[in-house]
Parts: structure tokens; C-alpha cells; sequence
């Protein structure tokens, strides 16, 4: 057998009806939202990878100095063989936990993204011989299958993407999370925190304007596939701090009033002079709020690690 397979958890027509789904109620919706998920075709994936490179966006950089730093800690805590990624996106930072991962026969990396599933595992079956990449094309909010494969198990979520799940998804993915984990495996959640402003709203809104091209991209991809007429140019790229909720929102704002048509849902949308559609949120944590969620769910936060600044955590936390 290849040492690459990839698995599409859902038929095509089903991704079909969920972008559908979310496209009518997020747009009929007052405000309207745009779920996250939908950024990433195989552009919005690569401009994601245009992002973690830029100076201002910070959580990449940190996420990376900490798995630099405590790769071979998580692999002696853990001593997995299977490790199952969520959001895995280019698996770029993962490999520091593949390699310090000794006992490590699998990886199952988990995404929307097909591109990325697909370079990222073509990419590790060629370097790590002896690793079997089992990818899935899944949805990471809803009920997951894994493949049989031996344990302990290790779920990594990095990135800070956990952020994007609002406080009530959060609880019911990690809920989800925890029915995956059985005694002596272990959840690594990585998690931007709570800083200053001014940092935080300069990694979502940098100068070079990568991050507006991607938040636009998600007008490109409704466009695309229900055969919408959003103009791009006619909207405005905004990122902004919410201090109640402790979050950014990525929002576009129209520059015009204007009507949209969705021919695929039979549907045409107004939009005021200046009215904002949400697209995403990315709440920022704090070591106590994060143990509570864990705790509340069954998993007991065994480490926390920060990167030298005090920017980004890495939790490891295990089933009780
Ligand atoms: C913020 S990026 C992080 C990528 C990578 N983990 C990193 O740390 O650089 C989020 C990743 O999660 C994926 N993603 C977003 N929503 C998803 C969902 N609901 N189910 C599965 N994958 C999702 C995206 O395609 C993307 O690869």
C-alpha cells in the first residue's frame, strides 16, 4: 500500500450543500457572517501560507520557536505512534513533532483543504520513509472517523485556530475532541494570548495587504462556486479588537450600497454603505480561561509552554 493515502470523509455534493447552507444563513443573517472554513480553497490556502511569513504575523514564528524548543518534552510525555493533526494546513511546524515522535508509525493530517492535504503528504512520504500519511478531507466541526491505527494518540490543533471557533463551537469541538482520546493519549492545543492592541490587529491587517486578499478570498470562492456577482474592489478589508469578548474580527465592510446576486440559492443580497459582513473571529486566550475550557470537557492541562516573549502557548493536556 502507498505510504500516502487520502480519504474524502463526505461525498463532493455534500461540501456543495454546506457552503449552500452556510451562504444562505450567514447572508441572511443580521449581522452577516461568513463561516472561516470557507477561505481556504487551494489560493486562500496558499495565501494562509503567504501570511505566516510576513513580519507582522507573529503566531507562526512563536508556535514554531516552541515546538523547536519542546518537541522532544511532548514526544517523552506522549510517546506516541499515531499522531492525528486538525486544520493541518501545509503540516510546515509539524514536523518537529514528527521527528522528535521516535515510536511514530502515522500521521493523519485533517483539513478542508484537498491542496494542502495533498502537497503536505505527497511532501512527508518523500522525506520521512517509513511514515504512513493517511490524510482527511473533513471537516474538523463535525463528528470525525478516524482510521484504525495503533496508539497512544496525540491530536495537535496548532496554529491558534481553535481561536476561530466561537465560544459555544469551542465547547462542543472540544467536547468532540475528548470522545477521540482514550486513557494515555493526549490533546496539543495551541493557542495565541492576550496582548497588546495594537500587535494584535497589525498581524490581521499587514501592510502588504495578504491578509485582505485572503479575507476577500472568501467573496472569490461564493463567486466561483454558486455563481455570485461580488465585486471585491467594492469592499473594504477591516480588523478590529474586541476587549469584551477578547477577540480580532475580520470583517468586510462594503464601500457602497450595493446588491449582490447568488443565482445558485436563487438570492440577491443588500448591502448598505458601509455595512460589515463578519468572517472571522480569532479570540485570544489566557492560561486559567484555557485550563477551564479542558477541564470542562475532562482534560487536565499537564504542560503550558509560551515562546520566549510570553506571544503564543502550547498546552498538552490529557484524558482524565
Ligand atoms: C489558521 S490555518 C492553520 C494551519 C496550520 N495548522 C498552521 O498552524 O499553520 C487553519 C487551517 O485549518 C483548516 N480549516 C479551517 N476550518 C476547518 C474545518 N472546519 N475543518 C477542517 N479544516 C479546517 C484550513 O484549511 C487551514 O489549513
Amino acid at each position: 500500500m502507498s505510504p500516502f493515502q487520502i480519504t474524502r470523509t463526505l461525498p463532493e455534493d455534500a461540501t456543495d450543500a454546506a457552503l449552500r447552507a452556510d451562504v444562505l444563513l450567514g447572508l441572511t443573517s443580521d449581522p452577516k457572517t461568513l463561516p472561516p472554513k470557507w477561505f481556504y480553497d487551494a489560493h486562500g490556502s496558499e495565501l494562509f501560507e503567504q501570511i505566516t511569513e510576513l513580519d507582522e504575523y507573529y503566531p507562526t514564528r512563536a508556535e514554531r520557536e516552541i515546538l523547536a524548543t519542546r518537541a522532544g518534552e511532548i514526544a517523552a510525555a506522549t510517546r506516541a505512534r499515531t499522531l492525528v493533526e486538525l486544520g493541518s494546513g501545509s503540516s510546515e511546524k509539524t514536523r518537529y513533532l514528527i521527528d522528535a515522535l521516535t515510536d511514530l508509525r502515522t500521521y493523519v493530517p485533517v483539513d478542508v483543504s484537498e491542496s494542502a492535504l495533498t502537497q503536505a503528504g505527497q511532501a512527508l512520504v518523500a522525506e520521512r520513509p517509513g511514515l504512513e500519511v493517511h490524510a482527511l478531507i473533513a471537516d474538523f466541526t463535525a463528528a470525525l472517523t478516524l482510521p484504525d491505527t495503533p496508539g497512544p494518540r496525540l491530536v495537535a490543533f496548532l496554529g491558534g485556530t481553535i481561536g476561530n471557533l466561537l465560544p459555544p463551537e469551542r465547547a462542543a469541538f472540544l467536547a468532540s475532541v475528548r470522545a477521540l482520546l482514550s486513557p494515555g493519549d493526549a490533546l496539543l492545543l495551541g493557542t495565541d494570548l492576550v496582548k497588546d492592541e495594537q500587535v494584535l490587529v497589525r498581524a490581521y491587517d499587514d501592510a502588504a495587504g495578504v491578509t485582505a486578499e485572503f479575507n476577500k478570498n472568501v467573496l472569490a470562492v461564493v463567486d466561483r462556486e454558486l455563481g455570485a456577482d461580488f465585486d471585491l474592489g467594492a469592499f473594504e478589508h477591516v480588523a478590529l479588537w474586541d476587549p469584551e469578548n477578547e477577540w480580532i474580527e475580520m470583517r468586510l465592510r462594503s464601500r457602497t450600497e450595493q446588491t449582490v446576486k447568488i443565482p445558485a440559492l436563487d438570492l440577491a443580497v443588500d448591502f448598505k454603505d458601509g455595512e460589515e459582513l463578519r468572517t472571522e473571529v480569532s479570540a485570544k486566550f489566557r492560561k486559567e480561561g484555557v485550563r477551564g475550557e479542558l477541564a470542562s470537557v475532562g482534560l487536565e492541562l499537564a504542560h503550558w509552554w509560551t515562546d520566549t516573549e510570553g506571544r503564543f502557548a502550547l498546552s498538552l493536556s490529557t484524558a482524565r
